[in-house]
């Protein structure tokens, strides 16, 4: 079984309020979210649903106005700026929609990228940035530019930047945002390999139906809140039923929770809820 019991990531009464003009925008309310070792979890929902927002958060790019996010055995919303930079280098891979590469650099130096930051030896990392720019197929590309480059290969370099030191998480913020129906499948079917091969878990940000099917898990939002969760593959069927039961016994209370959350949905900063 590819995906374990284990909990990697898990967030607690997650809060994520924006402070705008005297009010605050609540762009994330009581997210409580479990993702297990291993597994592919996508983000889902419509623009503005909260997506980046919570990703930003579980990935500690942005601090909580309540609640908490544990990465395995770290409480990453305790750690300091120097901490979390530290913790990020060494446990967590990033891919985004506009690949992000460096353009004066070469793929085979943009891949490199994570392993200078950890000190390796320049030998070392270019062995390493080499070996993994094949599995993503682009071998023949290795000394290409990122403008030389396509759009799909440019965010195959981006995969092997994100997976080159072996991270224990991957984060994507619309990693085929930018692509086709081909090179998205072929990005999702990288992700997909990567993540089983070496245990990874992945979590995906999407809006796109063709992208979240590939995903274990989804975690779908409105309004800054969870409002489904789905389980796609055999091995987290268990979790789906376990989950079933326990939406069916609070279905009530949350269905007028979310309504006066409407409602509530600027919330004036005069009442002390914010940070
Ligand atoms: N820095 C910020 N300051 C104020 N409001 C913000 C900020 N960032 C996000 N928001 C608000 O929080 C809500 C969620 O934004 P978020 O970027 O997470 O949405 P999203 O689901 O990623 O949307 P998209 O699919 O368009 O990228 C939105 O209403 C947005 O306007
Ligand atoms: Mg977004």
């Amino acid at each position: 079984m590819s995906i374990s019991d284990e909990i990697m990531i898990e967030t607690r009464h997650l809060r994520k309020e924006y402070p705008i003009e005297g009010d605050a925008v609540v762009a994330l309310d009581d997210i409580n979210l479990k993702i297990r070792k291993g597994e592919i979890c996508c983000i889902f929902g419509q623009s503005g649903s909260g997506k980046s927002t919570l990703l930003n958060q579980l990935a500690g790019l942005e601090k909580p106005t309540k609640g908490g996010v544990r990465l395995g055995d770290t409480i990453i919303s305790r750690l300091d700026e120097s901490e979390l930079a530290q913790f990020r280098q060494h446990e967590i891979g990033f891919v985004f929609q506009s690949y992000n590469l460096i353009p004066s650099l070469t793929a085979i130096e943009n891949t490199a990228m994570p392993l200078m930051f950890q000190g390796m030896p320049r030998q070392e990392r270019m062995a390493r940035a080499a070996s993994i720019l094949k599995l993503v197929g682009l071998e023949d590309r290795m000394k290409h530019y990122p403008r030389q480059m396509s759009g799909g290969q440019q965010q195959r370099v981006g995969i092997a930047r994100a997976f080159v030191n072996m991270p224990r998480i991957v984060f994507a913020d619309e990693p085929t945002g930018n692509l086709d129906s081909r090179s998205t499948k072929e990005i999702m079917e990288m992700i997909t390999r990567f993540s089983r091969r070496f245990h990874q878990t992945i979590v995906i940000v999407s809006h796109d139906p063709e992208t979240a099917a590939y995903a274990d898990h989804i975690v779908t939002l409105f309004d800054g809140r969870i409002i489904r969760e789905e389980y796609q593959t055999p091995d987290l069927i268990s979790v789906q039923a376990e989950h079933a039961v326990h939406a069916s016994a609070s279905s009530e209370d949350r269905h007028g929770a979310e309504h006066t959350d409407r409602k509530e949905k600027r919330v004036k900063k005069e009442r002390g809820e914010s940070a």
